[in-house]
């Protein structure tokens, strides 16, 4: 049987760590301990291991305590320089070691990535503790990849599942614990998100949703519908929506806490679904669109965190939510939209829709003249061209903020490729009936650089402004490390640990 938080924490009798709002009981609950693993009383105890002089303190005391059986198997396996994310498992003292390696040199992610797999080979209802060393960072990592490792979706199975309900940290660095707690329930809840069905989530059941989540998080939420858009030129989600059944909405969301001396703005994409609309897209693949809301899923579950984390920036979310429909009311491909400030757009392709409702969210949230603006996008196949289906693309003209954002994505195992948005290119979207198309000619190239060249001009008042385009990593497909198929809440920790940092340049 499941048990919620609060049940799980009186049932185990451990402290209660803090918690962000998620809609499932995806993942574990996560406690920290620092008694002796041995006497923990789980029915497995998982050790990352690196090369000989470095299996760390509780690797040593179990080593000790079983009369060297840890490393008879190590030497019997050849596992002198430990083969990062393999398993291996002995019994000692009615407990089950599983010793995981982490490879050479290991970095952060390595320990996330090792720490996963091994979570992933626990049988489902056993009780686990994780060895993690007292060095917080580690810890943290340590922590995120065992709880993340054991994500499940579950919400639409009939048949009960057996999850794991708790993971055992062992380690002194019981802060880095509750912070890695809140950055895995951050990201779980972007996974839950973007896992579900669209049916489940029009754009009116999406910003309730989100409204939901949020009531208890220092966020105040403002749901903006259909007619609040038409008086205020909402043009791009109004365009999109028309083929829906459903009307489109844009939710605000806003943390300020006090004393904030940066404001950041971050603008979702949140197309529900996307068939492409009248340009309909091939069937092939067509089903892993129901995470073209990926960007407004990032963008809530870091609302959810701020406060936890205890971010002193003010940080507005914009979450531009619309469906991509064919029908008779639908947008045509050649129609023209008056954008909100006041752009004329010929819509070359209906399936480039991500860019006329993101340019609805840039225009409002640049208006805010906040110190920096940041839309995070499924916008673009050509993205995992370049990038591939782990890495997200990241172009704008926040210079700084892009070199302080990809350095505190590093700690959290993300990563990124900056892109140019080159002048030469600015003749691309060029229409013959209006100011811009929103594609650029047939062997053009470049798609994912276009996308962004469109963003540029929605950016208003001269703010910094950057663009993360992460079609690829934001869904998988395969199970890897501490990722399992589905959303992978791809962005959400980058973000957190960015903001965290407090490290937001001054606009000029
Ligand atoms: N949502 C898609 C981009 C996408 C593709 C995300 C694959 C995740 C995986 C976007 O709306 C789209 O359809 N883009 C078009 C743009 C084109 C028509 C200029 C694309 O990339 O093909
Ligand atoms: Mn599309
Ligand atoms: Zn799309």
């Amino acid at each position: 049987m499941r048990l919620n938080a609060d049940e799980r924490a009186n049932h185990t009798g451990q402290q209660k760590l803090a918690r962000v709002p998620s809609m499932d009981q995806s993942i574990p609950n996560l406690v920290s301990t620092s008694d002796d693993p041995l006497k923990a009383g789980t029915d497995v105890l998982i050790i990352p291991v690196g090369g000989p002089e470095s299996r760390g303190a509780i690797y040593d005391s179990v080593n000790a305590a079983c009369d060297a059986e840890l490393d008879k198997t190590l030497d019997a396996l050849g596992f002198t320089k430990a083969t990062a994310n393999t398993v291996t498992q002995t019994l000692v003292h009615d407990m089950v070691i599983m010793l995981v390696g982490l490879g050479d040199q290991p970095d952060l992610e390595a320990y996330r990535m090792a720490v996963g797999s091994a979570i992933q080979q626990v049988p489902e209802g056993k009780r686990v503790a994780v060895a993690a060393g007292d060095e917080p960072v580690i810890a943290g990592a340590i922590a995120e990849g065992a709880v993340l490792g054991a994500y499940h979706f579950d919400r639409y199975r009939n048949v009960e599942q057996e999850r794991l309900d708790e993971i055992v940290i062992v380690t002194k660095a019981s802060a880095a614990v509750e912070r890695a707690d809140v950055m895995a329930t951050a990201t779980a809840l972007a996974r839950n998100l973007v896992n579900t069905p669209p049916a489940n989530k029009r754009p009116e059941d999406l910003a309730d949703t989100i409204a939901g989540l949020l009531k208890d998080n220092n966020v105040s939420v403002t749901i903006r519908d259909q007619a609040w858009l038409e008086a205020h030129d909402g043009n791009g989600l109004l365009a999109v929506c028309r083929g829906s059944e459903h009307e489109p909405r844009l939710v605000e969301l806003d943390y300020n806490p006090a004393g904030a001396e940066r404001h950041v703005v971050l603008v979702g994409k949140g197309i529900t679904f996307d068939t492409g609309g009248i340009n309909l897209k091939p069937s092939q693949g067509m089903a892993d669109m129901k995470s073209d809301m990926a960007g407004t899923a990032v963008v809530t579950a870091v609302m959810s965190a701020l406060a936890a984390l205890d971010v002193k920036v003010r940080v507005t979310g914009f979450c531009t939510i619309a469906e991509n429909m064919p029908s008779g009311t639908a947008q045509r491909p050649s129609d023209v939209i008056t954008m909100m400030n006041g752009k004329t757009v010929e819509v070359g392709n209906t399936d480039a829709e991500g860019r006329l409702v993101m340019a609805d969210g840039l225009v409002l949230g640049s208006r805010m003249k906040p110190d920096v603006i940041i839309d995070l996008a499924t916008l673009t196949g050509a993205q995992i061209v370049v990038a591939g289906m782990e890495i997200a693309c990241v172009m704008g003209t926040a210079d700084v903020a892009m070199d302080e954002f990809e350095e505190a994505a590093e700690t959290e195992g993300e990563e990124y490729i900056r892109l140019p948005l080159p002048k030469r290119y600015a003749t691309g979207l060029k229409s013959n009936i209006a100011d811009m198309n929103n594609i650029s000619g047939a062997g053009f190239g470049a798609g994912t650089i276009m996308a962004g060249m469109f963003l540029a001009e929605f950016v208003e008042e001269d703010t910094p402004w950057f663009h993360v385009d992460f079609a690829g990593p934001s869904f998988r497909d395969s199970v890897s490390g501490y990722l399992s198929p589905g959303g992978t809440g791809f962005g959400v920790r980058s973000l957190l640990a960015w903001l965290e940092t407090g490290n937001i340049p001054p606009r000029a």
